[in-house]
């Protein structure tokens, strides 16, 4: 049985082994097991409202760290392709950009086009070998949920694993109306390991004495404790399986 072993059996259940949260190898670990092979949220539609734009993202910044872009074409097609240069790893798009045709890269002027596809390099007509087809920007898969964009490094798993239990649950929810206002931004600085922070949220033991105000509006001694399983370690924060994500030899 590995130090990370937690009974399916909610009674029986104990907290994992505090080297979960504490040790460097698992943190690390968890970018490509977990993070990388699961789609995460990288910005709302109106990050790029009209044809031939561009808008940089950071996904996960400080952890992941991984540098893409949002693009859409003259068709108003949207994809979601690797920000660094093919040549030399430049950054391609620093800031958003609008009126665009390609993409050019600054440093030796490599072009694209708007879904990531090479056109063409200055002074390399001549080099022989060279494949274009082997220099495109790397294009990731893009998810759109009303507004909502989504992509995953890593796609081994379906995005429909992923959504459409959620989408079956809050699907009535009127998403593609929904505004950001930034005058209600909060942020939260939380010094934790982010498993933590994904368990905190989970159980509802602390409500009674952290959260007044919810706690006012629910019978917390009749509110069901639900399993959402899925076949698959897919929605890893809201099953624990981020364990068996760590674990599994893949
Ligand atoms: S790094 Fe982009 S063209 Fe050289």
């Amino acid at each position: 049985m590995t130090p990370f072993f937690v009974d399916p059996n909610i009674a029986q259940a104990k907290t994992i082994s505090k080297t979960f949260y504490t040790n460097p190898v698992y943190f690390e670990l968890a970018k490509e097991k977990i993070f990388a092979k699961t789609w995460q949220y990288i910005g709302h539609k109106d990050l790029v409202p009209q044809a031939e734009m561009a808008y940089p993202v950071n996904l996960l910044a400080q952890y992941l760290d991984e540098p893409l872009v949002i693009t859409s074409n003259k068709d108003f097609q949207l994809f979601c392709l690797s920000n660094v240069c093919t040549h030399r790893g430049n950054l391609m798009v620093y800031e958003p950009c609008s009126h665009l045709k390609q993409l050019r890269c600054k440093y030796h002027g490599r072009l694209f086009h708007l879904n990531g596809t090479f056109i063409s390099m200055p002074e390399f007509a001549t080099v022989e070998n060279f494949i274009p087809e082997n220099n495109h920007l790397k294009q990731l898969p893009l998810f759109e949920w009303n507004k909502l964009l989504f992509t995953c490094l890593n796609p081994v798993y379906a995005v429909q694993e992923f959504f459409t239990e959620m989408q079956n649950r809050i699907g009535w929810l009127p998403l593609n109306k929904m505004e950001h206002r930034a005058d209600l931004d909060n942020e939260f600085i939380v010094e934790a390991n982010w498993a933590l922070y994904c368990e905190n949220y989970l159980e509802g033991f602390h409500i009674p004495f952290v959260h007044p105000a919810l706690n006012a509006v629910i019978d917390f001694s009749n509110t069901p404790i639900c399993s959402w399983e899925l076949e698959k370690p897919a929605m890893t924060a809201l099953t624990c399986r981020w364990i068996a994500l760590i674990m599994e030899k893949t």
